[in-house]
């Protein structure tokens, strides 16, 4: 088998990083490309590329001689995140995207894939934290999240239209929210899972921490090794529309504080802050075309994936308490 030439944009960040490493595990030659280096630990990348993406000439630098391109690299974060930033996320991905797809055209790639998101379901079909798992023909009539699904949304139907116009193959993966070691977990982009584990790696056994929401609100979650294999798998496939990947293990928020309790061998009081942002109250994944595609989806619980989660972020929370504090000089 001829080794390809790959594109992982977005290999700075956390599921482009772990992509790159089962792409290179599987053979083949992997260009990294982000604006940024990975933070926590050295890419596996045969070449890493620092560049805008916003820039259409670096999208055609990013291309060069490249047979597959998986195009992760977006502005996002969590819930807090999406919902305050709306003008910048769309217009930093409005951008970004359409570079890499007329990039990829140009440079003649085989394959294409887009990283979208659950967040362009329909808010009205995710009122309930009891909600119907979300099939990928509920998209359309569309009532996306704000910016971030909106956007994602957009350039689903890009991929379409560049296909269908343009001869560009491309794969489509909605994302349900991802979790796992080295992912983001300070800062403000982080989502819950590593928000939760921050908060409970830094108090005492029976100490309290802030949930947002009445902690009632569902999700399932999934864990980023079964993100990259899906990824890797979809992009194989013959299948060009757009595809759930995540699990069907819906949680509540509050289950979700009690498995990293258990797992941090603590006892957890919760305050809950109904003013913070909640997004949709109930979300889940369907999985039935995913299975019918692909004859597999991700299989690991959330019990077992937040222990390595957990693990990693309660070292990084040590060690940020261990660091020393930086003198500040008097101007
Ligand atoms: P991430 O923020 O860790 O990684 C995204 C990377 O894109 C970052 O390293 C960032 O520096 C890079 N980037 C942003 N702007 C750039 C620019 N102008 N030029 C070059 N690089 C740029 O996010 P992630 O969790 O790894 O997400 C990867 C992809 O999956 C994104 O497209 C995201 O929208 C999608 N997604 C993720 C989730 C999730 O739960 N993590 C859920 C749904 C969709
Ligand atoms: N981030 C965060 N931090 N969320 C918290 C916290 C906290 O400390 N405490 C409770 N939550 C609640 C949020 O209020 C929300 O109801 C739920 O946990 C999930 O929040 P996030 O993980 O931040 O985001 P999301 O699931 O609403 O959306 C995410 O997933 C999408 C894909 O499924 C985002 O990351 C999107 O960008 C992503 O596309």
């Amino acid at each position: 088998m001829a080794v390809k030439r790959v594109l992982v944009t977005g290999a700075g960040g956390f599921i482009g990083h772990h992509l790159v490493s089962h792409l290179v595990r599987s053979g083949h030659w992997v260009r990294g490309v982000d604006q940024k280096q990975p933070e926590y630990a050295a890419t596996d990348a045969d070449e890493f590329l620092t560049l805008d993406l916003r820039d259409p000439a670096n999208c055609t630098a990013a291309s060069a001689g490249i047979d597959e391109v998986y195009h992760l690299a977006a502005d996002m974060g969590g819930i807090g995140y999406i919902t305050a930033e709306r003008a910048s996320i769309a217009r930093n991905n409005t951008l970004m995207n359409i570079g890499m797809l007329d990039a990829a055209c140009a440079a003649g790639v085989s394959r294409f894939l887009f990283s979208s998101s659950a967040c362009v379901y329909p808010h009205h079909l995710q009122t309930n934290a009891d909600v119907v798992p979300l099939r990928e023909d509920d998209a359309w009539p569309a009532q996306p999240e704000e910016g971030y699904g909106l956007e994602k949304l957009f350039c689903e139907k890009m991929c379409q239209y560049y296909s269908s116009d343009r001869g560009l193959p491309t794969r489509v993966v909605r994302f349900h929210n991802v979790y796992g070691p080295l992912g983001t977990y300070d800062g403000g982009r982080e989502k819950a899972p590593a928000a939760i584990c921050r908060k409970i790696a830094g108090i005492a056994d029976g100490g309290e921490i802030e949930v947002w929401g009445d902690g009632e609100q569902t999700r399932s979650f999934m864990y980023v090794s079964d993100c990259v294999e899906g990824i890797h798998r979809i992009m194989q496939s013959d299948y060009a529309l757009p595809l759930n990947l995540g699990t069907d293990e819906m949680v509540t928020v509050n289950e979700l504080v009690d498995l990293v309790s258990a797992v941090a061998g603590k006892t957890v009081r919760r305050h809950h802050d109904r003013t913070k942002p909640q997004g949709v109250r109930g979300r889940n994944s369907d999985n039935t075309r995913l299975r019918d595609v692909l004859g597999w989806e991700p299989k690991m619980t959330l019990a077992e994936g937040l222990r390595p989660t957990y693990a990693w972020i309660e070292q990084q929370v040590a060690a940020a308490k261990a660091a020393p504090a930086s003198v500040l000089m008097p101007a």
